[in-house]
């Protein structure tokens, strides 16, 4: 079973409307698929047309020791799905005094694993006892984002934290891949920020970091009001409109994510991009393994860019601002922070070195 986390502690990116889609493609190609519902705001039950409140869910599981198999409800899309509710959101203080409970979910696996080929796991818009059970339950995470002005905000902490996670709880857990969800394709700001984020990408591939054989998903999915229509519907996209550019597009996504039998190198896009001009080079396939950065010619353009940028921020002597996120930053999530002692490490902090001052404003 491969288990996925989809997380991005910004609100509103996709998560909810890939991990539907992408696990109702996955079911239409045969693939058994769970999903699990770990929002308190169970708009994953939700779309799915389930009510949380009739039995057992995620609140159950990590709370009262229910059993998986009885928390699991069919769905009308072929998957099956361990639903959420309010109540979720106690959790945390539930659990504050109980030892080991960022693992409960990952144990809770161990007895349906090979029940099914694909988990995904639709997490919160913030950092919680129940994200940290996401991140030590799954192999591989997939942050959905949005291309835009504010798209890189937080993907620095998201990655530090990331980067804790496997350092102290779960050594096996690695960047998948970023999606780009709500797409406009070609508009110059999206270029920017994709091409900000695929040379961070690239960057990291001459150091071991959970994100070093990450990639940037060619499948990008466009803005689609099908999309946004289908959740009021109890329904996925396929059932609700099977021949829309959503429906497309997710199908696409779940043809890229079945096809890789390897982990692409991240994709640099020129700057300004469109929408197709975007490829993605062939990668070793083990993550964690340390390789030469794969930049395709367009990055020396955007490298360029960036010199004159630099230039002229000089001479008007204001210096391009450098975000920089502190691991030990209030931000960082303090359930891992005091999970287990931090280890003496190199300085590894997730940094997204902007092109331009309009993306050096989005990670800041
Ligand atoms: N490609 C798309 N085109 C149009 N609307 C979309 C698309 N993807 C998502 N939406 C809509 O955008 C809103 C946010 O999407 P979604 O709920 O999937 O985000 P999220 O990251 O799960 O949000 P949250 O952080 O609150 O959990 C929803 O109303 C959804 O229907
Ligand atoms: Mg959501």
């Amino acid at each position: 079973m491969r288990r996925i986390a989809i997380i991005n502690q910004k609100g509103g990116v996709g998560k909810t409307t890939t991990c539907v889609n992408l696990g109702a493609a996955l079911a239409q190609r045969g693939q058994r698929v769970l999903l699990i519902d770990l929002d308190p705001q169970a708009h994953l039950t939700t779309h799915l047309g389930l009510d949380g409140a009739q039995g057992p869910g995620t609140y159950e599981l990590l709370t009262e020791n229910t059993a998986l198999a009885e928390a699991v409800r069919p769905t009308e899309s072929g998957m099956h799905l361990v639903a959420s509710r309010m109540d979720l959101a106690a959790a945390e203080s539930e659990l504050i005094s109980v030892v080991g409970r960022e693992v409960i979910l990952k144990n809770c696996l161990a007895s349906v694993a090979s029940d099914y080929d694909w988990l995904l796991i639709d997490c919160p818009p913030s950092f919680s006892v129940l994200t940290l059970n996401a991140l030590v339950a799954a192999d591989e995470i997939v942050v959905p984002l949005q291309a835009h002005f504010l798209g890189l905000q937080g993907v620095s902490r998201l990655l530090d934290t990331v980067r804790l996670v496997a350092e102290r709880l779960n050594p096996a857990l690695r960047v998948a891949g970023f999606v780009l969800c709500m797409h406009e394709a070609g508009t110059r700001l999206a270029g920017e920020v994709v091409a900000d984020l695929g040379r961070f990408i690239a960057e990291a591939r001459a150091q071991r970091l959970p994100w070093s054989a990450a990639r940037i998903f060619e499948t990008r999915i466009r803005r689609n009001i099908k999309l946004a229509e289908c959740p009021s519907f109890g329904q996925s996209i396929f059932a609700y409109a099977g021949t829309s550019h959503g429906a497309d597009d997710y199908r696409a996504l779940s043809d890229e994510i079945l096809g890789e039998s390897a982990v692409a190198a991240p994709t640099v896009e020129k700057v300004p991009t469109t929408a197709k001009t975007a490829t993605t080079a062939a990668a070793p396939a083990t993550p964690f393994v340390a390789g030469p950065a794969i930049v395709k010619p367009a990055a020396a353009a955007a490298r360029q860019q960036k010199r004159r940028l630099e230039e002229q921020s000089r001479k008007t002597e204001r210096p391009a601002p450098r975000p920089r996120i502190e691991t030990d930053s209030p931000a960082s999530p303090r359930a891992v922070a005091q999970a287990v002692p931090a280890p003496a490490a190199a300085d590894t902090s997730a940094e997204i070195t902007p092109s331009t001052p309009d993306t050096a404003r989005a990670v800041v």
